[in-house]
């Protein structure tokens, strides 16, 4: 593989289905799977088979339906969970478990009540007795950015040497920094010395809104796989956003020079698809993917993207699957933008027409916030009435 391909792990319906109140159902578990699939995300982690008979059974279904992305099941440290995974994931054309433990002072102390060797222990054991079931086995230091270095190295050397194909170090709770994460990536490539025998992945948590960044960093730091979700759907404040991603990457080569293979296009249909299944509305101003990603209310911006699109967008709309910008209309909104939304609406009027329409307009943008194209239509054809 190049060796600036960065694998796309997307677990919307495994960790994203942690968000309180974003359950899914089998059904719409497949029919999100597959859009992710035709997205081009490289592996879809689909649930954690061990949790209920539900989740077993939607994790089945989803390896029966897709047919090109890895399908990966979670699975913790012990033969139960692990041979569990190891079924759900049966169909699939390929399939991954990915066992974890945790490996910070404080989950191995008030959380396992295990002392570090016998984490170690069960590192090894758990990892190997995966690579009996299936070939692709994906070890996670559960709370890994707050490990202990030595200890962290020695684990990752354990699950490498057990047969972990893909080593996870998660940003568990969300607690690191962009430069402190890059550099713990780092130190595992400098002082683990099988670390090339593994891809480095990292899943980082957003309760600082750093998610992403904190993603982006390691990948310069040689991580090759990003685990990630659909609008950042995710336990608490959720996990980095799969559009902003791949956006980035796709936006920024200069400074990013890594590739995804998620055909970005793509982006605008899966987030509405896992907005509406969830019942989970984004928020407005949301990267990418929200209402207002790539409007333009001030009459300044509007008039610059109406002349030229860069002056105010770093990413076209229809690079995400969206058609094109929307001109919002409203008391900041200039001549040109309400001319151009004039076109759009498919009026064609004379100058003092829209003269007059646009001196009404403002009166109407003064009483209210958002003008909508209804608004307008109403204004202009009741010009058009009253002769
Ligand atoms: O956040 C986390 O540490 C996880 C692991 C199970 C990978 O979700
Ligand atoms: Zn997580």
């Amino acid at each position: 593989m190049d060796k600036n391909r960065v694998i796309i792990f997307d677990t919307t319906l495994r960790d994203g289905e942690q968000s309180p109140g974003a359950s899914m159902n089998l059904e719409e578990k497949v029919r999100i799977a597959l859009a992710l699939e035709e997205m081009g995300v490289d592996v879809i982690e689909a649930g954690f088979p061990i949790a209920s008979n539900g989740d077993f059974e939607a994790v089945e279904a989803v390896a029966r339906a897709v047919k090109t992305s890895v399908i990966c099941g979670l699975a913790r440290a012990t033969k139960g969970d692990i041979e569990r995974c190891a079924e759900a994931v049966k169909p699939a054309g390929r399939g991954r478990i990915h066992t974890f433990l945790s490996t910070s002072p404080l989950h191995m102390k008030y959380k396992l009540q295990m002392e570090p060797e016998k984490v170690l222990e069960k590192i090894s054991e758990s990892v190997a007795y995966a690579r009996n079931l299936t070939d692709d086995v994906e070890w996670s230091a559960e709370d890994g950015s707050r490990t202990e270095h030595d200890f962290l190295c020695t684990c990752v050397e354990a699950a490498i040497k057990a047969g972990a194909r893909t080593i996870n170090i998660p940003d568990t709770v969300g607690y690191a920094i962009p430069d402190e994460y890059a550099a713990l990536i780092a130190m595992l490539f400098n002082r683990v010395p099988n670390i090339d025998k593994a891809i480095i992945s990292v899943h980082c948590h957003n309760d600082l809104g750093l998610a992403v960044a904190n993603s982006l960093a390691a990948v310069g730091k040689g991580a090759r796989q990003i685990e990630c979700t659909i609008n950042g759907l995710g336990e608490r404040a959720g996990n980095a956003a799969m559009e902003e991603i791949v956006m980035a990457l796709r936006t920024r080569p200069d400074l990013l020079p890594y590739k995804s293979g998620v055909k970005t296009e793509n982006i605008t249909r899966a987030s509405r698809l896992v907005s509406t299944i969830t019942g989970f509305v984004v928020q407005p101003n949301k990267a990418i993917v929200g209402k207002n990603a790539f409007a333009h209310e001030s009459g300044i911006h509007q008039d610059g993207v109406l002349k030229h699109a860069q002056t105010y967008e770093i990413m076209t709309p229809e690079s995400v699957g969206l058609n094109r910008s929307s001109l919002v209309m409203g008391k900041h909104s200039g001549r040109a933008a309400f001319k151009a939304k004039l076109k759009d609406l498919g009026y064609e009027l004379g100058d003092n027409a829209v003269e007059d329409a646009f001196t009404r307009f403002k009166d109407l943008a003064d009483r209210k916030k958002d003008v909508f194209d209804e608004d307008i239509v109403a204004l202009v054809d009741d010009a058009v009435v009253r002769g």
